[in-house]
């Protein structure tokens, strides 16, 4: 006789899972997945028919459809085809990859920089490939699941340390055991909540403890510093961090991940990482989009100078509303609503109001804590970023908020 599990849990899962969609979808408020038909300019969106303005956007220097980049890609196409035959080690490295590296690596003041086919691989690779079972990895506790993700892949011994709180994960090294490696993980930008982290304390406690530090730059290329150049320049501390990760897919309008750092480190990885080993890099036209991208940035300042007042201004006036935003700095920007179905209605008010934003909710935040996660880019007028909080304003005050 065939054996029957007691429980199928992979069909419970399933079902629950379908049942809140479904719950969701007749209260008429779905709000994911939806279906952008046209970028119009850097700041609107079509959506089902109807012009939006974009506060959703990643594409925080506004660089999406810009011609250049556009250009350089297609130019790729034409070079290169739209593949990349294999994996590089084994197929053979198209030269616009390493071109792209080398303009990371410069960049980010490092030595050398190796890219994969999306950020998500990158933490998971890179964590899982720097440390194993007797090391330790130290994580704080709202870093991208992408980071969680790679320290669980590593089967190091792993332990979160209270959100940006530097006593506290002072405490762990103290007491952590000093057989095996140390590796210390954290976003710069934390991607739900905007707040930027004390690197400088976080350097003096690597330190001490020799801890390998390595930080997350998702959200902080192309919106931190002067020159866009990260949470280094921000601080002023130019060489402090060992492991320099980004995406290509946020600032940079393409699609991969790098890390950017000492040759040898680099090295190691490109031989010992398995994402890099087992699978296909980025197509050649987004690596040459990504690659026109950072010439774009250091040939158009004022974007980064842009992305930066803007954000201050919205934050200035959904602040003065009366709205929690939490302590962000930066050009992500949580709303907080309280409860999931809040955060729904309130999005449902805002987008009526022809304002693209999309809500947060458990799990991926605390309960009680769900929020509309408004992003600003250097491709916004002032005018539309005070449209925007007016248009959060109304809401608040009709969903109760305010
Ligand atoms: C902090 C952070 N790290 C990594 C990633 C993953 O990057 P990608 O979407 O390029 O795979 C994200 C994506 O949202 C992120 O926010």
């Amino acid at each position: 006789m065939d054996w029957i599990p007691a429980e199928d849990s992979i069909r419970k899962r399933i079902q629950a899972m379908c049942a809140r969609v479904e719950a969701v979808n007749q209260e008429g408020v779905y709000f994911y997945n939806m279906p952008v038909a046209e970028l119009r300019g850097g700041a609107r969106v079509v959506v089902n028919g109807r012009v939006m303005k974009m506060f959703a956007s990643y594409s925080y220097l506004g660089l999406i459809g810009h011609p250049r980049i556009g250009r350089a890609a297609r130019d790729a196409i034409d070079r290169f085809g739209t593949g990349t035959h294999g994996v590089r080690s084994l197929a053979g490295s198209l030269t616009i990859h390493r071109e792209l590296e080398e303009m990371i690596a410069a960049f980010k003041g490092t030595e050398d920089a190796i890219t994969f086919s999306s950020g998500y691989v990158t933490n998971l690779t890179t964590v899982s490939t720097l440390v194993g079972r007797h090391d330790t990895v130290f994580c704080d506790k709202l870093n991208h699941a992408s980071i969680v993700d790679g320290c669980l892949l590593s089967g190091a011994k792993f332990v979160r340390f209270r959100h940006n709180d530097m006593d506290d994960l002072e405490q762990h090294l103290k007491h952590s055991s000093s057989a095996g490696a140390r590796l210390v993980v954290a976003d710069a930008v934390f991607s739900m909540d905007g707040d930027i982290l004390r690197l400088p304390r976080l350097v003096e406690i690597c330190r001490k403890y020799h801890a390998w530090l390595m930080i997350d730059e998702a959200h902080s290329l192309g919106v931190l510093g002067e020159t866009g150049r990260g949470i280094e320049e921000h601080f002023g501390i130019p060489g402090s961090i060992d492991i320099k990760m980004g995406t290509l897919s946020k600032t940079i309008p393409s699609v991969g991940g790098y890390i950017a750092g000492a040759s040898d480190m680099i090295t190691y990885l490109r031989h010992q990482s398995r994402a890099y080993i087992f699978s296909a890099a980025l197509p050649p036209a987004q690596a040459a989009a990504a690659l026109e991208a950072f010439r774009v940035i250091e040939d158009e300042p004022w974007r980064v100078q842009a992305v930066q007042r803007n954000a201050a201004h919205f934050i200035e006036l959904v602040r003065s509303q009366g709205f929690d935003t939490l302590h962000t700095e930066t050009a992500i920007v949580p709303v907080l609503c309280g409860t999931d179905d809040r955060a729904f209605r309130m999005t449902s008010e805002v987008q009526k109001r022809d304002i693209f934003v999309l809500p947060v909710v458990s799990p991926a935040v605390p309960e009680g804590l769900a929020r509309l996660r408004a992003t600003v880019t250097a491709a916004h007028e002032p005018e539309e970023i005070e449209a925007a909080s007016n248009a959060f304003a109304e809401a608040g005050h009709k969903v109760g908020i305010l």
